[in-house]
């Protein structure tokens, strides 16, 4: 979530995370420097001496100056963008707040009907899954499902009968291997504690196939993970906190594994057909003041 701050200028103001990682190059920058530090969230009085703290989890017992904060409970990607204009209230910069909504809308926006144009011939099928204990299942969440139909896909679940797959049972092995030969991109959002070693073999290895023959979209190189920035060497993914805030770099990522230009650097995947690696997220990336607001990143678009 302090992305969020970040859009606003607000990490200067920022005095203790509870969060054990971060993602974001100038907070970490912040923390290293003492400017901000990690605070142990089992004890509870430790927050008493800020004004004002944020939290993500509303279940947890809140004492007089926690201010939930839950853009993560939205479903859809601008209504979590939104919730800066919340964070602004708070800090007295309301105006700032609606100006970076504002652009990232306006710009969310302009990539849909960019990428609605492109698909106007075809849209590719786009399977999002996850592994787990033997189990694959496609997404049912709305969010992902909107930022591929948004992108200009159809998600696979349209078509098929059931959502998760057990391979160790050879029936669902048999439908899953014929569902993923329909398909034309893979998003494998499979929660691993080593993203940096996660590779096209491990998905292959996880889909219990030898022959691949039949999946496009190995043979046509889509075969993603949106793991590309992470806090070095561990498994924080900037997914959960900038991706959050700026959408429209999630959606210009999509519109790129779509269709793509090979002319885009994404931002959040990483296309495992292509062995791209990670990017490891370390406090001297941090290139600005980090008093100063971040602006948003505007994808061009015409
Ligand atoms: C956080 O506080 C709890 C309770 O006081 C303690 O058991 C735990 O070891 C602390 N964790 C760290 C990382 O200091
Ligand atoms: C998957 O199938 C195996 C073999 O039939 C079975 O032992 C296992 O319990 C199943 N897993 C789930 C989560 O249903
Ligand atoms: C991923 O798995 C780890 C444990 O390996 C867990 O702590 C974490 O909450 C999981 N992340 C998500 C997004 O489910
Ligand atoms: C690969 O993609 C191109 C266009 O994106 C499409 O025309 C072609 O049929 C695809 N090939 C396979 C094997 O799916
Ligand atoms: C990144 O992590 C690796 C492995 O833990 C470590 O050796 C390296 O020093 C770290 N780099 C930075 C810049 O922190
Ligand atoms: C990122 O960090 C991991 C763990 O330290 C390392 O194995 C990997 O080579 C690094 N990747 C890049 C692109 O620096
Ligand atoms: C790639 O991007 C550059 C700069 O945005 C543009 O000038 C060029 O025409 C693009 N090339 C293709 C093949 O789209």
């Amino acid at each position: 979530m302090l992305n969020f701050f970040q859009l606003l200028g607000l990490l200067g103001s920022l005095k203790g995370i509870t969060a054990d990682s971060v993602a974001s190059p100038c907070v970490l920058k912040l923390c290293e420097g003492g400017g901000a530090e990690m605070i142990n969230k089992s004890n509870p009085q430790q927050f008493q001496q800020f004004s004002a703290n944020f939290i993500s989890n509303t279940d947890l017992a809140q004492a007089c100056n926690f201010a939930s904060f839950a853009p993560t409970s939205e479903s859809l990607p601008l209504q979590r963008a939104e919730w800066i204009k919340y964070l602004g209230v708070y800090a007295n910069l309301e105006y700032k707040a609606n100006q970076v909504y504002n652009a990232v809308k306006e710009n969310y926006l302009c990539l849909a009907r960019v990428a609605a144009s492109k698909a106007s011939s075809v849209k590719p099928t786009v399977a999002w899954m996850e592994y787990n204990d033997n189990i694959w299942s496609f997404t049912t969440e709305t969010l992902k499902m909107k930022y591929v139909e948004d992108a200009g896909g159809e998600n696979v679940d349209e078509s098929i009968g059931k959502i998760t797959y057990n391979t160790s049972n050879p029936d669902d092995l048999e439908q899953l291997h014929a569902i993923l030969c329909t398909v034309d991109v893979v998003i494998d959002g499979t929660n691993t504690s080593d993203p940096t070693g996660y590779t096209m073999s491990t998905f292959v290895e996880n889909v219990g196939v030898a022959d691949t023959s039949c999946f496009a979209f190995l043979a046509n190189q889509s075969l993603w993970r949106y793991d590309k920035r992470l806090q070095n060497a561990s498994n924080t993914l900037d997914w959960f906190d900038g991706a959050v805030s700026q959408p429209q770099l999630v959606l210009a990522d999509l519109t790129e594994a779509l269709f793509p230009t090979g002319n885009y650097t994404t931002t959040y995947f990483r296309n495992l057909a292509k062995e791209e690696s990670v990017v490891n997220i370390t406090a001297d990336m941090c290139d600005r003041d980090t008093s100063t607001a971040l602006e948003p990143t505007i994808i061009p678009c015409s």
